[in-house]
């Protein structure tokens, strides 16, 4: 049975029964703490814990998922994978334990030809939770399972939940029995290889907090409903309904274990360690198309990291195979096809995903080349040395900087007959995961107490009426002061209000939030942000600037009109530069992030090349033209998958909302899903400026403009500036920039015919500096300011001249002079002055300290200098003492 038919079975059966069948969430997951979707219930977590009313009672749906967290057991074990697919059945408040059981039961054991998995009875084992009597019984009523095959366990193994504060619940699964061969008997509390685990039905029942560990955590009390989460393995039921060994060998994984082999020319199944590399190779690779697919770009951070890893292990263990040559276009290639029956989008986005996953492979190809070589040298000094061990911080850069894994620095230190440190190694290394924990901590603080917004949202969704209206009267339906309830707020105070109805726009989509003001009876509230903490729920942020507001009042939010009407310039503007940037450089100038507010628009783009001159030009002037030609602004709500079919450009993350906005300016030449507010017609949007373009991370561009009056006054400021060089430069405005070339042209010219004289003048003062060699000691010395010199290589030229002239007695020439506004001394020595222990070196530092500076040097030549140009006399003087007393 083919993976996708084992998906369409359970999805059958479940809408058969009433349920919804819901599209699979992205990978990304939209909550920040956790970074990706982990299992079928992150999407579905505001209606288990009540957030937000679930829009129907029962679903049933095929959800992508993201674990990284076991990956060192990945291609160890038969069920370890970092991408697989979670089918899941849901209650929400509706059907619990009972039904839950008959479901999973009937479905599992009848079959085939009945639309079922066709199990035998006689190879299905559950668990259920230690206490959880109720649900032991009903596996003996519903499904007529014998008491010895229904185990108990404790928390570890059967109470669910994400480790994130939020929905949980005591669970049952249900294992498949593989056989003796497999391994010992006694059940999954004895062996959960040969006993392995396919379907676990969670009870979904408290909502918890403080959590600590699998098994430590704190029950805060019921959820406002009894649900359904369950989550069976599809990639696990596929494996064993295929009769293969392990999910690596399923027909979606498959190939591209198969083309590895081909690739390296050595067979699966012939060597374990060799095995081990083509299910890791397999994994990784899928999951990377997946999570590219899903938007993910590779990156040092965050879930680019993550997806960097997946790709930089199946790279290295390519190398262990033996090829060290680029290998993803075979590979994503494969997975691809294998995939693409049941997610199309890896076909049809194929240019995007390939360009990253190929690039990401070149450069960690050459990161491989350049880790080397500090490896190699590395290995050399230890060597030198008379090391035993490369140092722990060695291999820790090498991982850290370089992204070199730490089993190959092992391997080749291994060759070169050396060990690495790893006592230090993982010490830093531990260092480094703690300060990433202590980040993951304070991001989750930041979120945790969102259970106030839930009792909020709880009231109503608020309602949205500012695409409309600017002024709407609604009441005030909460207010949080200080983060937690309170009846009222008084005037000075800060405080978050909740409306019915706003027509305020809080932050979205690169939107910022509305400027305005809230008022009412006897208070006024000046609006200082707009946010959606929960979905469906309009917080203000608010000053109370007079009076006292206070829950279940009158209240009308005003939005401040002209700030909308810029922002909203920006926002039309935004969507049109980014029309105009696909129709440049083609479509794999995907959006990567964008903010636009009142007069500017900025917008990030996955593109690795600075934009040239000519081609920025081209893009503001197809937006420009988009403005011109006055094209109408429409909005349309549909299903998200019309919006698809429509050709929309969805932004990722997108959440079966079910419903969208889709945002057309002039029909399909721009069309995006977006909630933002916008233009009628695209001639409001007045004048776009393309005013900088810039690098922001290795494969994304950012280009920024100005929007409306602020380009035209950034253009009418461009032209001051223009005018004024007219005048200046008396030249029309087309020669200026001749003109300037022509004027820096003569000012070098001019520069080196000064440089000249002056080196002139500085020789003419040659006899006239012999004459002046008084003696000091044994030496002749000449010690003179020179007034101004162009530079200190002048100087320095004049005093050996000079020491040339004096003959071969000992002879110092030490001359001053004024340099760019600074004091500058230069010492030279002849040999015999030197042999009379007169230093160059020392005499100019100690010149540079009377000088208020430093210098030194050589012994027959040396520079000193300082900041106080009329100290240059006493400098000179005290050096002719240090003469003296040096060759006294
Ligand atoms: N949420 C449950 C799991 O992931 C079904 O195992």
């Amino acid at each position: 049975m083919q993976t996708a038919e084992i998906a369409q079975r359970f999805l059958s059966y479940f809408e058969k029964n009433d349920h919804v069948i819901v599209p699979s969430a992205s990978l990304v997951s939209p909550d920040p703490s956790v970074l990706f979707t982990i299992a079928g219930m992150v999407p579905f977590i505001p209606y288990l814990n009540g957030t937000v009313p679930p829009p129907y009672p029962r679903a049933a749906d095929n959800q992508k998922c993201i674990r990284t967290n076991d990956i060192e057991e990945v291609g160890k074990t038969a069920r370890h994978g970092t991408f697989f697919q979670m089918l899941g059945n849901w209650s929400f408040g509706d059907y619990f334990k009972e039904g839950a059981i008959g479901y999973a039961w009937e479905l599992l054991t009848a079959s085939e030809a009945d639309g079922g998995f066709g199990f035998d009875e006689k190879d299905l084992w559950v668990t259920v939770y230690e206490t959880d009597d109720e649900a032991a019984a009903l596996w003996q009523k519903v499904a007529g399972l014998p008491a010895d095959r229904i185990q108990r366990m404790g928390l570890e193994d059967n109470y669910w939940h994400t480790g994130q504060p939020g929905p949980a619940g005591p669970c049952s699964e249900i294992y498949f029995d593989r056989g003796p061969a497999y391994g010992r008997d006694g059940g999954p509390a004895v062996d959960d290889s040969r006993f392995t685990e396919i379907w676990n039905l969670v009870f979904m029942q408290e909502q918890i907090a403080n959590v600590r560990s699998k098994t430590e955590f704190d029950i805060l009390g019921p959820l406002p409903k009894q649900n359904i989460d369950t989550g069976m393995g599809l990639e696990r039921v596929a494996f064993i309904k295929q009769g293969v060994e392990n999910m690596y060998e399923i027909d979606q994984v498959r190939p591209v274990l198969d083309r590895a082999s081909e690739l390296s020319g050595r067979r699966y199944g012939a060597e374990h360690a060799d095995d081990v590399r083509f299910r890791v190779i397999a994994d990784h690779v899928r999951s990377s198309l997946m999570l590219l697919s899903d938007g993910v770009t590779p990156s040092n951070e965050g879930r680019g990291y993550i997806l960097r890893r997946l790709m930089r292990r199946s790279v290295r263990a390519m190398r262990l195979l033996g090829v060290d040559g680029p290998t993803f276009p075979e590979l994503f290639t494969a997975s691809r096809d294998a995939m693409k029956s049941a997610y199309p989008e890896v076909e049809t986005d194929w240019a995007r995903i390939s360009q990253y996953a190929f690039a990401e492979e070149e450069t960690f190809l050459r990161t491989l080349a350049a880790g080397s070589t500090i490896l190699d040298l590395a290995v050399t000094e230890t060597k030198a040395a008379g090391g035993g061990a490369l140092a722990g911080a060695e291999a820790f850069l090498l991982h850290d900087t370089y992204g070199f894994p730490i089993d190959l620095t092992l391997e080749v230190a291994e060759e070169a007959g050396l060990s690495v440190d790893r006592e230090a190694f993982d010490l830093l290394m531990k260092e480094q995961r703690d300060r990433a924990k202590a980040d993951a901590k304070s991001r989750k603080r930041a979120l945790a107490d969102l259970s106030v917004y839930s009792e909020l949202r709880g009231r109503g969704e608020t309602v949205f009426t500012g695409y409309t209206d600017l002024e709407t009267e609604s009441s005030v339906l909460g207010i949080l002061v200080d983060g937690r309830p309170a009846p009222r707020a008084t005037q000075g105070q800060i405080a978050e209000i909740v409306l019915a109805e706003t027509s305020l726009y809080a932050e979205s989509g690169g939107q910022v939030a509305d400027k305005g003001v809230i008022v009412g009876p006897g208070f006024e509230l000046e609006v200082i942000d707009v946010q959606r903490p929960v979905a469906g729920l309009v917080s203000h942020t608010v000053e109370v600037t007079a009076g006292e507001v206070g829950v279940g009042q009158p209240a009308t939010s005003v939005v401040d009109a002209a700030n909308r009407r810029a922002a909203q310039q920006a926002h039309s503007a935004t969507h049109l530069v980014h029309a105009a940037l696909r129709d440049t450089l083609g479509k794999t100038a995907t959006q990567a992030g964008s903010l636009n507010r009142a007069g500017y628009l900025r917008f990030d783009f996955s593109w690795s090349q600075a934009l040239s001159d000519a081609t920025k030009s081209e893009i503001e002037e197809i937006a420009n033209n988009a403005v011109h030609d006055n094209l109408q602004v429409t909005t349309r709500v549909m299903p998200l998958a019309d919006a698809k079919e429509l050709g929309a450009m969805a932004l990722f993350g997108e959440k079966y909302g079910d419903t969208v906005r889709m945002v057309d300016i002039g029909g399909p030449w721009s069309r995006e899903l977006c909630a933002g507010t916008h233009v009628a017609t695209s001639a409001e949007i007045g004048l776009i400026s393309l005013v900088g373009e810039s690098s922001v991370g290795a494969s994304n561009r950012r280009v920024e403009a100005l929007v409306g009056l602020d380009a035209f006054r950034e253009l009418a400021a461009e032209r001051a500036i223009v005018s004024q060089l007219t005048t200046n430069l008396k030249a029309p405005r087309d020669q200026i920039p001749a003109r300037i070339a022509e004027l820096q042209a003569s000012l070098k010219a001019a520069e080196k015919k000064i440089a000249q004289f002056e080196a002139k003048a500085l020789g003419e003062k040659l006899p006239s500096l012999v004459q002046s060699a008084q003696r000091a000691g044994s030496s002749l010395v000449v010690a003179e300011s020179l007034g101004t010199a162009a530079s200190a290589d002048d100087v320095r030229a004049l005093a050996l001249q000079v020491r040339e002239r004096l003959g071969g007695d000992a002879a110092v020439v030490a001359l001053g002079a004024e340099v760019g506004g600074r004091p500058v001394v230069i010492v030279a020595t002849n040999e015999a002055a030197r042999s009379a222990g007169v230093r160059a070196g020392a005499l100019a530092k100690a010149a540079a300290g009377v000088l208020g500076g430093g210098g030194g040097g050589r012994d027959d030549l040396a520079q000193g200098g300082g900041t106080d140009v009329a100290a240059l006399p006493a400098a000179l003087g005290s050096l002719v003492s240090a003469v003296e007393t040096a060759a006294a």
